[in-house]
């Protein structure tokens, strides 16, 4: 397997985004969305952005920071697997940040999503998508900090009965869009850099969830052993700015 880090250079080779129009996956808290923007603003693009998500809460901050910088941006709520609202053979490119593996928290709702991505793209059009590499993959050591965040938040999650994110392999991404009659289809790994200040939020949000309703798994032992393994991680984490999780990017056209 070829490992890049320039995942960025990757991702952006051969991408003019002149006079197209671009439809991001998986809004979140815009990171990617304010990424796409300031590459059109760089280049000077005439280019039209619709992204969607199925939660919104994101979407007024978004608005406000971007309103001036960017104005052709509609932010859409909506299901990946249901884009009733995006006409068929009307998008140029499509880019998915680390969405897929959220979608399919509801086993084989990614296989819905994929295929309405292949309806909306005109033929000829691109599909970029990143995502996380399954840690059951790679050879853990490599990864100590990504791996024990993983395990734990899963485990939680788990514990408390909550869907789960389902890293997907590239290989079977790679097979589930040839299925799909996508063509070109090729992917690399690569080395994502994390911010340690975020992961601590997010396993402290993972932690609240264990505590709130404490009694509800009947064995507390149980619960302050989880408890105890997230904060010794988070202490971990206070001391290192970043850390290392593997990641890929996956490139098909239709
Ligand atoms: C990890 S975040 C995406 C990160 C973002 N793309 C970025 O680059 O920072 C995953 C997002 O997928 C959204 N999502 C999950 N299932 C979805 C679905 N079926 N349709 C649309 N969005 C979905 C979640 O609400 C969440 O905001």
């Amino acid at each position: 397997m070829y490992k890049i880090v320039t995942a960025e250079k990757f991702l952006w080779e051969g991408i003019n985004l002149e006079g197209k129009v671009v439809l991001e996956g998986g809004t979140s808290w815009g990171n990617t969305t304010r990424l796409i923007a300031k590459k059109v603003v760089e280049n000077s693009w005439n280019t039209e952005l619709i992204s969607v998500d199925i939660d919104d809460s994101h979407f007024d901050e978004i608005e406000e920071d971007m309103r001036e910088a960017f104005t052709k941006l509609t932010l859409r709520k909506g299901d990946l697997g249901d884009l009733y609202f995006v006409p068929s053979d009307s998008i140029d490119v499509i880019i998915c940040n680390y969405t897929l593996s959220s979608v399919e928290q509801f086993p084989l709702r990614v296989v819905k999503a994929l295929k309405e991505l292949h309806r909306v793209l005109k033929k000829g059009g691109k599909l970029l998508i990143t995502e996380e590499m399954p840690i059951w993959s790679v050879d853990t050591s490599d990864y100590p900090y990504w791996s024990k965040r993983l395990r734990i938040i899963k485990s939680i999650s788990v514990l408390k009965a909550m869907t789960v994110f389902s890293e997907i392999h590239p290989n079977d991404l790679q097979e589930v869009l040839k299925l799909l009659d996508f063509k070109d289809i090729h992917w690399k790994e690569f080395q994502e850099k994390i911010n340690a200040e975020m992961a601590v939020k997010f396993l402290d949000k993972r932690k609240q969830t264990l505590i709130k309703g404490a009694n509800d798994l009947e064995n507390k032992h149980l619960t302050d052993g989880f408890v105890e393994l997230t904060e010794n991680l988070v202490k971990e984490f206070e001391k290192t700015k970043e850390f290392l999780a593997p990641a890929y990017i996956l490139k098909a056209i239709k």
